[in-house]
């Protein structure tokens, strides 16, 4: 029997019906829509919000080849006339310079100010052609179609878009909601082991920070579509509190992203997957919320037993320093002023933001993983 997700799921009939979750931001409103099948009715659900036009459809070269088709014929069929543009796969295509010659393939390809960009992959190619959006003529819509765990249940929904600088991860970026969202779970069925796993880091910490219960859903028997929605619920709905993370509460989405960030970036981008990174990070998060915010320790072995149950690391390879990674961290945005500001759970869905906690305890907490 399937296990059920928590009171507040909408999501029973996700399987034969689109589930559509709003993002009610004030000035820029927009749906999210989770469904088995979905990306072959794209054309149709994008032409009801924004006319035919010349358009991109940005993708990497593992998705492309795999979904770019099935989108193209979509559009096509509801009059608008796409070209598709491709980078490499992985994290290395989130920078400028692929900013850049995505931009220029897209004005050769006669893309304007009434253009849009349809962003098909995972959390890079959404972050990446999210920006483009952003910036070609000054800001066009985009359209996310997320074939990621990592995309589906966090990257897509939101607006946070950007790229990786030489000095550190996401420096260079914009807030650009998206005008609508189309999640089809059934993508994910061709995302390889690793990939597929990498996807629970956010769920769990979705869990963690939101929603306990749903660690009750995540065994074998789960109901991907129900899980992908409710996820977008609670992202949504943070967003919505706290748009541009200036009122703390976007914040508590940071849990296990300030070390894990560190992590990811001191291994050379592409050695850890970003989900790997950032378990590592929550089993880190999850030492300092036990010293300093008094987390039950059945809590947190709840949250690291979910990591593992997915083959998440919880060990940090023994060749990353905790230099390296400390000096990764002082890069991070997260770092206001050079005070750090750490997320903490009280208990599993108490979430705070600390000012409390010092370089030792980081360094302390990142000896407690090794
Ligand atoms: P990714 O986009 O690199 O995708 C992982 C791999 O899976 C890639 O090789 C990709 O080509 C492949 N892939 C994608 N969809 C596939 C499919 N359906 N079938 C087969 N292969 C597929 O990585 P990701 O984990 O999706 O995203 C990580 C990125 O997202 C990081 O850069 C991270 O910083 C960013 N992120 C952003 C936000 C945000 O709010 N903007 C939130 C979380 C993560
Ligand atoms: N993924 C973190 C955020 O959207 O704020």
């Amino acid at each position: 029997m399937r296990k059920k997700l928590s009171p507040a799921s909408a999501t029973d009939n996700a399987r034969s019906m689109p589930s559509r979750i709003p993002v009610a931001l004030r000035n820029s409103p927009y749906d999210v829509f989770v469904g088995d099948g979905i990306l072959s009715s794209a054309g149709i659900e994008i032409s009801s919000i924004l006319p035919p036009s010349r358009c991109a459809i940005i993708s990497d070269s593992v998705v492309a080849p795999l979904y770019a088709q099935p989108l193209e014929t979509s559009l096509r069929a509801s009059g608008f006339d796409p070209v598709t543009v491709t980078v490499p796969a992985g994290e290395a295509s989130k920078s400028l310079s692929t900013v850049e010659s995505v931009c220029n393939r897209m004005i050769a390809a006669g893309l304007d100010r009434s253009s849009m960009i349809a962003a098909l992959g995972g959390g890079v190619v959404g972050d990446l052609a999210g920006f483009v959006a952003a910036i070609h003529y000054r800001g066009i819509p985009c359209i996310q179609i997320p074939t990621t765990i990592v995309a589906q249940v966090d990257s897509s929904v939101g607006g946070k878009t950007g790229v990786n600088a030489a000095g550190g991860k996401n420096l260079i970026g914009a807030f650009h909601q998206p005008r609508l969202v189309l999640a089809d779970p059934r993508t994910l069925a061709t995302l390889p082991p690793r990939e597929f796993n990498e996807g629970f880091a956010e769920v769990v910490k979705h869990a963690a920070i939101r929603d306990p219960a749903m660690l009750d859903a995540l065994g074998p028997d789960r109901d991907l579509a129900a899980l992908v929605a409710r996820n977008v619920m609670i992202k949504a709905e943070i967003v919505m509190a706290d748009e541009f993370e200036t009122k703390g509460i976007r914040a508590f989405l940071n849990f296990g992203h300030t070390i894990g960030h560190g992590i990811e970036a001191a291994a050379g981008y592409g050695r850890l997957l970003h989900g790997e990174a950032i378990s590592l990070g929550i089993a880190a998060a999850c030492v300092l919320s036990r010293k300093h915010a008094g987390l039950p320790e059945p809590e947190a072995r709840r949250i690291l037993e979910s990591l593992a149950s997915f083959d998440l690391p919880l060990r940090l390879p023994a060749d990353i320093s905790t230099r390296s990674i400390l000096d990764a961290m002082a890069k991070d945005k997260k770092f206001s002023a050079g005070s750090i500001r750490f997320v903490l759970l009280r208990s599993l869905g108490d979430p705070f933001v600390s000012s409390e906690i010092t370089t030792g305890d980081i360094e302390h907490a990142i000896a407690s993983i090794r």
